[in-house]
């Protein structure tokens, strides 16, 4: 039977920020007491879009470092980068060949990434959610922490399961794995930062590859540049409500709102029993606060494990030994079912 377990990825591709912490790398560590967890830098869906190697490398160790940094525990759990695990790129083959054409045409976010230009996009961006389903399920993973924004690429994770298990019901019975392999796992898309947006722009998520700096703040942000970017965060000229249902229709108040009570770990209808009423420059004033004393040692923790490299690259070597072992038994599983 298959236990409960946890995997999640963050890709190494530029400026960590408060969305891919709240969203995901905050709540990897609260998972850790319940489940068996395996995280990972997922650096060949990086590869999508174009990057350079040396960059590539330096931003590995940082994704690690954050991993760390934010209280991941690597002696209880794995931690690791994708592309040293083989059975991640060659489950996501096995997949290509169960996902349909279709399925893959109606996900979002590769329209968004490939924009107008769709020709010149890489056949590796079409395909990323095979691969994303492979990383999950190549460890029968049950439970999946992630932002709302992987809420589509995790149901194609479950057709993906389902399709397979149903394709080969008899070979998987015959093999004598029960009725099904792959489990349908579940996303853990939770909390009152599920989706942080940008703080220039209510309607956009905070990202990555947003050319604004101001749009989000990053973990590796000193207080200074913390304290800038949320006085400079839009607003609009009311004061803040006292109830919950006062921001509907006001995302950015909705925005603030909802990252004070993921930093603090309240809920927001109790953030806004506290400054109901109150102007966004004593809100802001308040976040500023929480946010430097909140990300500060996370920061500071960062460099100083980004500075002793061979600590990271220790940490990686021993996660990808540990996941291999995982990885191998069900690609040796999954070739018996297919027949190979
Ligand atoms: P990005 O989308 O910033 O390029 P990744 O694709 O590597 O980052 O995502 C890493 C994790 O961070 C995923 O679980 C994703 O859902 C989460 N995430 C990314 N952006 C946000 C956001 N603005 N709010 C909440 N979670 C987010
Ligand atoms: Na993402």
């Amino acid at each position: 039977t298959i236990g409960q377990r946890v995997f999640s990825g963050v890709q190494p591709t530029g400026n960590l920020h408060l969305g891919n912490y709240l969203g995901a790398i905050q709540r990897f560590v609260g998972l850790q007491d319940q489940y068996e967890c395996i995280y990972c830098v997922v650096d060949m869906h990086a590869i999508t879009v174009p990057q350079k190697p040396q960059e590539l490398t330096r931003q590995i160790r940082e994704v690690t470092a954050a991993f760390l940094a934010c209280g991941v525990d690597p002696r209880r759990h794995i931690v690791f980068n994708q592309s040293q695990v083989s059975g991640h790129a060659e489950l996501a083959w096995v997949f290509n060949c169960v996902a349909r054409m279709g399925w893959l045409n109606r996900m979002t976010q590769f329209k968004e990434k490939a924009g107008k230009d769709r020709e010149n996009a890489s056949v590796g961006l079409f395909t990323y959610p095979d691969l994303m389903a492979a990383d999950i399920l190549v460890y029968r993973a049950t439970h999946v922490p992630v932002g709302e924004d992987q809420k589509q690429h995790m149901e194609l994770t479950r057709d993906i399961a389902q399709k397979f298990n149903n394709d080969f019901a008899e070979s998987i019975a015959r093999n004598g794995f029960g009725e099904t392999y792959f489990p349908l796992a579940e996303p853990l898309i939770q909390g009152p930062a599920r989706r942080v947006m940008s703080l220039r722009d209510g309607a956009k998520k905070m990202s990555k590859s947003d050319p604004s700096d101001y749009s989000r703040i990053n973990l590796s942000d000193g207080p200074d540049a913390i304290a800038q970017k949320v006085r400079k965060a839009k607003t609009d000229a009311e004061p803040l409500p006292s109830e919950e249902a006062g921001l509907a229709n006001r995302p950015e108040a909705d925005n603030l709102v909802g990252i004070y009570a993921a930093l603090s770990g309240r809920a927001k209808a109790d953030v806004l029993s506290e400054f109901g009423g109150s102007q966004f420059s004593i809100f802001k004033t308040a976040l500023v606060d929480l946010s430097v004393a909140h990300l500060g040692p996370i920061g500071s923790e960062m460099q100083r494990l980004v500075a002793d490299g061979h600590y990271i690259d220790s940490v990686l070597v021993d996660g990808a030994n540990r996941a291999r072992v995982l990885a191998d038994q069900t690609m040796r599983d999954v070739k018996d079912i297919l027949g190979f």
